[in-house]
């Protein structure tokens, strides 16, 4: 059997197949010039990031400005680039490491804040060995440190539930989000169970956006799970039972 990528853009076209996920999905593309020039000119932000990156490593925002200019977001300094050849430039010669790995550009959603932080989610969604019955075994909020695009270098953990009654969401939205967030991500490991069937294990991040709408930003296939221990809300004893079941 031909072994399936690990990568984030192979995992965006894996569940991109399952069309309920679609409206869940960020427009998301290979980065070459043009596909950059194309996805800033529909989204006017968009996130560059590596395939098989992590922690945030390598992520970065950028904005299109008035005149051409375009604002680079790394970690938590933003620098303007005049046009696009400049950008490509820079990129290539500061960004990008020296082995250009391949990146995706991928439509930036707009985060909810939590006192002017974005925060995105992680949810655990696990299955015990034998079993096909995938379980969401923990949820979390990672808070943006200030002035950081990424959540990775987290100011804050929450649960989930009191981030999203912190967010400043619209209250129509709020009594449904908990059971949508819950259902996108088993939907998720169901869909790539397909590609990856001995993976018992999701780390699902999942955005919403400043109106309310879930997002999928994208699926770990081996995800951590000392931030449920720091959570202490009994998940992580939940998530290491999975772990050993
Ligand atoms: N499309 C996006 N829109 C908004 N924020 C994003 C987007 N993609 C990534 N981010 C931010 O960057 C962080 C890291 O990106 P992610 O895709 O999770 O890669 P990594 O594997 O490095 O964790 C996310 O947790 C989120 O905070
Ligand atoms: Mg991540």
């Amino acid at each position: 059997m031909m072994k399936i990528s690990y990568g984030k853009h192979t995992k965006h076209k894996l569940m991109s197949r399952d069309e309920r996920l679609l409206g869940y999905l960020p427009d998301t593309q290979y980065f070459t010039e043009e596909t950059l020039r194309e996805m800033l000119e529909k989204h006017s932000q968009v996130i560059l990031k590596p395939c098989f990156g992590y922690q945030g490593i390598g992520v970065a925002q950028l904005s299109a400005l008035e005149d051409e200019q375009i604002e680079l977001h790394k970690e938590n300094k933003k620098i303007i680039l005049n046009g696009k050849t400049e950008t490509i430039a820079y990129l290539n010669e500061n960004h990008f490491r020296r082995k250009k790995p391949r990146y995706i550009v991928q439509q930036k959603i707009p985060l909810a804040t939590i006192n002017n932080n974005p925060f995105d989610l992680r949810v655990m969604v696990q299955r015990k060995r034998n079993s096909s019955e995938w379980v969401v075994t923990g949820k979390l909020a990672k808070i943006a440190s200030n002035n950081y695009v990424i959540t990775n270098v987290a100011k804050a953990l929450l649960g989930a539930e009191e981030a999203i009654n912190r967010a400043s969401l619209p209250s129509e939205k709020m009594n449904n989000i908990l059971a949508e967030i819950d259902q996108v991500s088993l939907l998720v490991a169901e869909q790539l169970a397909k590609s990856y069937p001995k993976n018992r294990v999701y780390g699902i991040d999942l955005g919403i956006d400043q109106e309310g709408k879930v997002w999928i930003i994208e699926a770990n296939l081996s995800p951590s799970t000392f931030m449920f221990k720091l959570l202490k809300d009994g998940s992580y004893e939940t998530i290491r039972s999975f772990q050993r079941g």
